[in-house]
């Protein structure tokens, strides 16, 4: 029960103000039938916190997370949620790998894309990444208050060459 908690607050860092990249599956051409999205995922890099998100014609497409063995056979083994507005943003707050397909046969015509997602670069392991939205706030104060110093300190300076001029 309080590590599902963890798990929420964990998300809840990942979608607040330093969310990461929302990756468009697809890009401009969408979640549609009869495009390769093995290029497109190997041209990303996902990231625990990132998003991916699907745009489609509601009502035409959806999209359900399964397992490999749903991605590889296009059922729907071990689905684990399905979306349907049309643009959905899901958000990736494991370090694992996803599986998605179009729910309503359009999968047997392309509709799948499998990711990887990454743990954060630069050490921002298990202590690391529960606190990374206090951490970021702190050195944000920090480089606030170094510039207000520089920013008194240049005053000063100023103050200083105006008196000796004068
Ligand atoms: C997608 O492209 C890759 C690389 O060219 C290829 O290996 C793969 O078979 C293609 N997938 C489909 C479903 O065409
Ligand atoms: C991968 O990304 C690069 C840089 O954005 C782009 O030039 C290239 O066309 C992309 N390749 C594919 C297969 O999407
Ligand atoms: C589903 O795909 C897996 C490989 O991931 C394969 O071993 C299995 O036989 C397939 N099952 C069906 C019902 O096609
Ligand atoms: C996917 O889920 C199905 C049904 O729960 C299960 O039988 C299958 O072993 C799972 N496949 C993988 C690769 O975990
Ligand atoms: C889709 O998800 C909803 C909850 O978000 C669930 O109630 C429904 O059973 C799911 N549908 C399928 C077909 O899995
Ligand atoms: C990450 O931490 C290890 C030691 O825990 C250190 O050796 C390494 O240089 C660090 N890497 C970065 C990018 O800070």
């Amino acid at each position: 029960m309080s590590w599902l908690l963890v798990v929420a607050v964990l998300a809840g860092f990942a979608l607040g103000p330093s969310a990461g990249t929302d990756h468009i599956v697809g890009a401009n051409h969408g979640w549609n039938p009869n495009i390769n999205y093995s290029l497109w995922s190997g041209n990303q890099t996902f990231y625990v916190g990132d998003l991916i998100s699907f745009r489609y014609q509601k009502g035409t497409h959806n999209v359900f997370e399964v397992n490999e063995t749903g991605y590889d056979n296009c059922t729907m083994a071990g689905v684990a949620g399905n979306w349907t507005s049309g643009k959905d943003f899901i958000p990736l707050p494991e370090a694992r790998r996803y599986y998605f397909i179009c729910g309503n046969g359009f999968c047997l015509q392309g509709m799948k894309v499998a990711i990887t997602v990454h743990p954060l670069p630069h050490n921002a392991t298990s202590k690391g990444s529960s606190t990374r939205g206090g951490t970021g706030a702190q050195e944000e104060a920090a480089a606030a208050a170094l510039g207000a110093r520089s920013a008194a300190w240049l005053a000063t300076l100023a103050v200083a060459a105006v008196s000796a001029i004068c």
